[in-house]
């Protein structure tokens, strides 16, 4: 069988680095016998470049009919003054919401190589290894009403933070079924203390997990303890689960445990198809110039042949390409902000380090077949 795959490469630096997931994806593929088509659609800026809109028909006629999507990044200053409903961001909302992607997973692993990149102290970093789960088409993003209008003689903006019970409810299956594959602890972040919707939350996640995961350890955390217990104690997480803004904020703040946000990658689910992305945005000030780090979305690949395609030994075997790479001490720029002695000297540009990683492929040897990813089975 043929796999369809949906590229989107979208604004700044989207293009190179999905240029480079894509190469790693063929190589990947060939290795393991996956046949692939690949297609490209306009997405986000560059959309409303050529045709005057962020999500075209067209675009989102080819991710529906697909097996499995790749996105780059949106956005950019040369869009910011557009109104709200024609911003590149849009395009990504509205993909999300279209296809049905409520659960988007953001894993955390802290490469031993990359520990003095990050900006925390080795300590803290020994064995992180945690996964956001983030509740993607509600909430705060998606709450009606929304908007910007005159009251008493003055602009108003408002928001609506609305979560019902089965959207609660099928977030939080996710999230203990993941569990149940890792360390079987989750830990439940809102704001409880103040918002009615978290109060909700709350009450739904302890119902869920009474219910069904009685096996699986549940603790809550209100957000801004939840901000710095990330950094004070990372390794004590195993899956976070939170909402769509706290989700988005809070994977931001995970990403520094790694030493970039370049190292991030993301899969969507929930939905018939799936999204694949690095969570980094279009980084419009170094697009073009070959300084991006590839790796987040060339593990957004791995994500993809894991969940989507069910190849697991493909998958893991770009995470451990990538893991290889680093280890020899080839970094992109974003990794040598901190001291880091191991990668010195050792600066590559996108398109190098998406070359070593294939090179690093050709070289893993080939692992037995290894059991498809179960979580799979609870959200797709
Ligand atoms: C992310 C991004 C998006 C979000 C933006 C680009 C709309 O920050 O995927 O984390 O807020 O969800
Ligand atoms: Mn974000």
């Amino acid at each position: 069988m043929t796999w369809n795959i949906a590229v989107l490469p979208g604004d700044g630096i989207g293009p190179e680095v999905t240029t480079q997931a894509l190469r790693v994806l063929r190589a990947a593929a060939e290795r393991h016998g996956i046949e692939l088509t690949i297609s490209e659609a306009l997405v986000g800026g560059a959309a409303i470049d050529a045709v005057g809109e962020p999500l075209p028909e067209a675009t989102l006629t080819l991710c529906k009919r697909s097996d499995a999507v790749l996105l780059g990044a949106v956005g950019g200053p040369k869009w910011d003054g557009l109104p709200g409903h024609l911003r590149p961001e849009r395009a990504l909302l509205g993909l999300r919401k279209e296809l049905g992607l409520f659960a988007n997973l953001r894993p955390v692993t802290v490469h031993p190589a990359l520990m003095a990149a990050s900006t925390l102290k080795p300590e803290a970093l020994r064995g992180v290894d945690l996964v956001v789960v983030r509740e993607l088409i509600g909430g705060l993003y998606f709450g009606e009403p929304a908007g910007i209008e005159m009251r008493d003689g003055e602009e108003v903006g408002f928001n609506t933070a609305i979560y019902s019970t089965s959207e609660v409810t099928r977030i939080a299956r996710v999230a203990f079924d993941l569990a149940r594959l890792r360390r079987k602890k989750v830990t439940s972040v809102d704001k409880a203390n103040v918002l009615a919707v978290s109060q909700l939350w709350r009450k739904v996640v302890t119902a869920v997990h009474a219910a069904e995961y009685a096996d699986v350890e549940l603790e809550h955390l209100y957000v801004d303890n939840a901000a710095m217990q990330l950094i004070r104690r990372p390794a004590d997480f195993d899956v976070i689960v939170t909402g769509n803004l706290f989700g988005d904020i809070l994977s931001d703040e995970a990403a520094m445990l790694t030493g970039s946000i370049g190292m991030l990658p993301s899969a969507s689910l929930g939905g018939s198809v799936a999204l694949y992305e690095p969570i980094h945005g279009s980084a419009p000030d170094i697009a073009g110039l070959g300084l991006a780090n590839p790796l987040a979305t060339i593990a957004s690949v791995a994500m993809l042949l894991r969940h989507s395609l069910r190849a697991e030994a493909a998958a893991s075997s770009v995470e451990r390409a990538i893991s290889a790479v680093l280890d020899a001490g080839y970094r992109t720029g974003d990794l040598l902000i901190g001291a880091d002695p191991a990668g010195a000297g050792a600066r590559l540009s996108t398109s190098e380090m998406g070359s070593r990683v294939i090179e690093q492929l050709a070289a893993d040897p080939d692992p037995a077949t290894a059991p498809t990813d179960p979580i799979h089975a609870s959200v797709v």
